[in-house]
């Protein structure tokens, strides 16, 4: 199957959050899910998101018991930065070389970008340029905050202009008490429908899986 990149229209968005509910609800269905995190920043002594993550696809696929967040991962650094700026010799290859051997551990590899679409990896190569050459179908994670109709439509554009196969869903979450007047209406008159992490992970899953 295809792997799913996750990516979000910023860092700090819901892509680890939205992620752990991939795993949970395809391995419920009966897929053998697996996970990478191909760069993490901001490691100090582990990496927090590889680790949430490996624990929780441990919990269903054998095949990642005895690994560790070290190995879900092909690079992680200490500055919490864009990767190009935490390490400007990143090599692609290298990245290829863990998905492959990370997809031959499971059905369905779910693949958490870091910040968002346009952060850089090398000068001319950025977390989209990943997500197209790895031939995923991509989930953009987008937040209920103020400012979320421009990020969403942006990161929107920047798919469109690459042709990346992809579904977006909402992390109801920030600004929850004002999103009904601050966004719901432009969003609701923009878009037939409108999918939300919380409400309709089920959909989203058939969407991102058809
Ligand atoms: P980076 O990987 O650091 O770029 O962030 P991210 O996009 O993976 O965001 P993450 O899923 O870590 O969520 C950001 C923060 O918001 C975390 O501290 C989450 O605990 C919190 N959070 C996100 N969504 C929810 C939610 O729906 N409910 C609650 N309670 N917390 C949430
Ligand atoms: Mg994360």
């Amino acid at each position: 199957m295809r792997p799913i990149f996750i990516t979000a229209t910023n860092t700090n968005i819901g892509k680890t959050y939205a992620t752990l509910k991939l795993i949970d609800n395809l391995s419920q269905m009966g897929f053998r899910v697996g996970v990478f995190k191909p760069i993490e920043t901001g490691v100090e002594d582990k990496p927090v998101d590889a680790t949430l993550l490996l624990e929780r696809v441990q919990r269903y696929n054998p095949k990642f018991k005895n690994l560790t967040p070290f190995d879900i991962t092909a690079y992680t650094f200490k500055l919490p930065s864009a990767p190009f700026c935490a390490n400007s010799n990143i090599s692609i290859t290298k990245l290829i070389d863990k998905y492959n051997e990370l997809s031959s551990l499971c059905d369905i590899l779910l693949i958490e970008g870091a910040g968002g679409l346009l952060v850089p990896i090398k000068t001319d190569y950025f977390m989209i340029d990943l997500a197209k050459e790895l031939n995923s179908k991509l989930l953009l994670v987008t937040s209920s905050r103020l400012g979320t109709i421009n990020d969403t439509l942006l990161s929107m554009e920047a798919l469109k202009s690459r042709g990346i196969d992809f579904e977006w869903a909402i992390n109801l979450y920030q600004d929850i008490n004002s999103f009904d007047s601050v966004t719901k209406p432009f969003f609701d008159t923009k878009f037939n429908k409108y999918l939300s992490l919380e409400q309709d992970i089920k959909q989203i899953i058939k969407l991102l899986i058809k």
